[in-house]
């Protein structure tokens, strides 16, 4: 059961948080509560995936719990490790006294670091639990959070099984730099997170740029559709045209022309062949 009437209802709290869904985005989101079920949020950078992890834990009241992916992550900064020096000092402590007992002793709760997934599952209210960029990491180290988000359980060989009190709402996202597995996308609701039309860029401009007004956030999402259109090395993410928008508010410009693109167009295109290229079609377009 979700805790939102519907799809609609989950928008308008989205909304209210200044995070602007399309449609699908409402509807996978909502999914997802009512089925107990992971999405997996793909796209390209800088247009909502982690954002909106964060926007549903504060509708939902819920702590959000975050884990960076990178390449490398291991268990023991994904799920828990021993805290080693806490370890050392105790045995130091207590040297002469029966090795059985201290060994009980360390290897006890009070001497466990719970990592982010850890974390969620252990936790006694539910959280929304991140898995941010999940492409970042080695086929082994998905296959572990693939094994913890279906059994939502974490087996501690001198603990024992540590078992979920609540469910948390899993968020995990990729920038697809490469497939995930087949067992993965199987588990998940799939929602793919494109650049928003010209209307919905507006309004997150709106939302996220205090003072910007509405013509300019207008001709800002204009220029960045046509911009996306370019056949370009790295596209302007929503993050992009947002700086973009905060630098004409700060140079004092209330219109976007030809010659306002050329002067800031390194604020949304990070390659000098990207600002050759875009310059070029601006000029013979005009
Ligand atoms: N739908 C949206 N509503 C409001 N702000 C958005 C939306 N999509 C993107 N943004 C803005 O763009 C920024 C980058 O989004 P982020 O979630 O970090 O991107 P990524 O997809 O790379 O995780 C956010 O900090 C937010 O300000
Ligand atoms: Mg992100």
């Amino acid at each position: 059961m979700s805790q939102f009437e519907s799809p609609a209802a989950l928008a308008a709290a989205l909304r209210s948080v200044d995070y602007l869904p399309d449609e699908r985005i409402a509807q996978v989101a909502y999914l997802a509560d009512a089925l107990g079920k992971p999405i997996l949020v793909e796209g390209p950078a800088g247009v909502g995936k982690t954002e909106l992890a964060k926007a549903l834990a504060t509708i939902t009241g819920r702590d959000l719990i975050r884990l960076q992916c990178y390449e490398g992550l291991d268990e023991s900064r994904a799920l828990y490790e021993w805290n080693y020096k806490k370890q050392l000092l105790r045995i130091q402590a207590d040297e002469g006294s029966d090795w059985s007992e201290i060994a009980g002793d360390i290897f006890s709760e009070d001497f466990l670091l719970a990592r982010p997934l850890l974390q969620a599952i252990r936790s006694e209210q539910p959280v929304v639990l991140l898995i941010d960029e999940i492409d970042r990491v080695e086929m082994e180290t998905e296959a572990l959070l693939l094994e913890v988000l279906s059994d939502f359980q974490v087996s501690i060989p001198e603990l024992g099984t540590v078992a979920a009190k609540t469910q948390p709402m899993v968020l995990l996202t990729s920038n697809n730099t490469r497939e995930l597995s087949e067992a993965l996308k199987r588990r998940c609701l799939f929602l793919h997170i494109s650049y928003p039309t010209p209307e919905r860029e507006r309004e997150i401009l709106m939302a996220r740029v205090p003072d910007l007004p509405a013509k300019l956030a207008d001709e800002i999402a204009r220029v960045a559709r046509s911009v996306r259109a370019m056949d370009l090395k790295k596209s302007p993410s929503v993050s992009e045209t947002i700086d973009w928008a905060r630098t004409l508010l700060a140079l004092g410009i209330e219109h976007v022309d030809a010659e306002v693109v050329a002067d800031t167009v390194h604020v949304f295109l990070k390659y000098q062949t990207d600002i050759d290229r875009a310059l070029k079609e601006f000029a013979t377009s005009e």
